[in-house]
């Protein structure tokens, strides 16, 4: 592993100013997202909404360090032959590649899963860096409801984290470390921060057994946020103190960025409390955004699956990566998301 050029990578992914488009919805998940607009998920369909994304140049080049792909799409070609992962290249963006197959239910821990994917990662990870991939995911999903999570369902899910962190960086590429503490329930902001205290406390004690080199990956958390369902709505400023209060509680000043997700937030919620956060200022590692349904929700809906469509889609990507992009320097106001193009 050179280390050095690791952690060059990480640092590159968490430019201020940039942030990562994660577009590695699985089949299953890319689905119900064109469900939702009345689009067909066939491959083709798959690859054309992608190109679309990845032919912004402004976007692309100006605020997005990074792109996470999903399997089908990493092999794929644009509608002229060049490969996607080409077209990242060429925007001056690295791609990525999600690596974890999806979650199984945990045993003897119902209603809990565990993230699989860990055999033969190994060669895939080679293959994938063969292809252009500096950098991978692996997303772990811990619920929040009435006696869950419990400390088996963190300490598995961690235990994988860790192990994958590892194997990508004997690959020479740079693991994502993505626990996910999901926002769905009824819970209030205190509970998710404390479940989420656990998780990250958890983390990075196996990251720490397993030898993982903290300069050389990047940590992808939800935010301390309410529940979904929950009648007490945490502020943006709650949300943003909060979150820091338990990130520098949590995570190690080695690590050279924090890219969170969005989780189900809305568009601007996600753009305002990313911007918040980098606010209050004086942090140990920069913060920027690693969405997947906050950046393409609004291109999804101007595009409908229309060629017609293309440029509008596009503009509304370039749109939301660019407010994220000012998030993620604090640099970010309200009356800015009114000049949509
Ligand atoms: P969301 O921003 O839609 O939560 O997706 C990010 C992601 O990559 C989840 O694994």
């Amino acid at each position: 592993m050179n280390l050095a050029d690791l952690n060059k990578i990480a640092l590159a992914m968490v430019t201020p100013g940039k942030g990562i488009l994660a577009a590695d919805e699985s089949s299953g998940t890319i689905k119900k997202r064109f469900d939702a607009i009345g689009v067909e998920s066939t491959e083709e369909n798959r690859r054309d909404y992608r190109e679309m994304l990845f032919r912004s140049t402004e976007a692309m080049s100006k605020y997005v360090s990074g792109v996470i792909l999903y399997d089908e799409t990493i092999w794929q070609n644009a509608k002229d032959g060049t490969p996607l992962v080409k077209l990242i290249e060429q925007a001056g963006s690295i791609p990525g590649i999600k690596v974890d197959e999806g979650t199984q239910a945990l045993p003897a821990c119902p209603g809990e899963l565990v993230t699989v994917g860990l055999d033969k990662l190994a060669e895939r990870l080679k293959k994938y860096y063969d292809r252009g991939a500096r950098f991978a995911k692996w997303r772990a999903v811990i619920d929040i409801g009435q006696g869950i999570p419990t400390t088996t369902a963190i300490h598995v899910n961690a235990h994988a984290l860790a192990r994958y962190a590892a194997l990508c960086q004997a690959a020479q590429i740079v693991p994502i470390v993505e626990p996910e503490v999901l926002m769905d329930g009824g819970h209030d902001i205190d509970r998710c921060y404390e479940v989420t205290r656990q998780v990250l406390n958890t983390v990075f004690r196996e990251l720490f057994v397993q030898r993982v080199e903290l300069e050389g990956m990047v940590l992808k958390p939800n935010m301390a946020v309410s529940g979904k369902k929950s009648p007490k709505q945490a502020s943006v400023q709650e949300v943003a103190e909060k979150t820091i209060h338990l990130l520098k509680a949590c995570v190690p000043a080695a690590v050279p960025g924090i890219a969170f997700l969005s989780g189900g937030q809305s568009d601007e919620e996600a753009t305002a409390h990313l911007d918040a956060m980098n606010r209050i200022g004086g942090l140990p590692w920069k913060l920027t955004f690693s969405y997947g349904r906050a950046l393409q929700a609004a291109p999804q809906k101007a595009w409908s699956g229309k060629a017609a469509n293309v440029a509008a889609g596009q503009r509304a990507f370039t749109h939301r990566a660019h407010m994220n992009a000012l998030a993620s320097k604090g640099a970010w106001e309200t009356g800015l998301e009114k000049k949509v193009a």
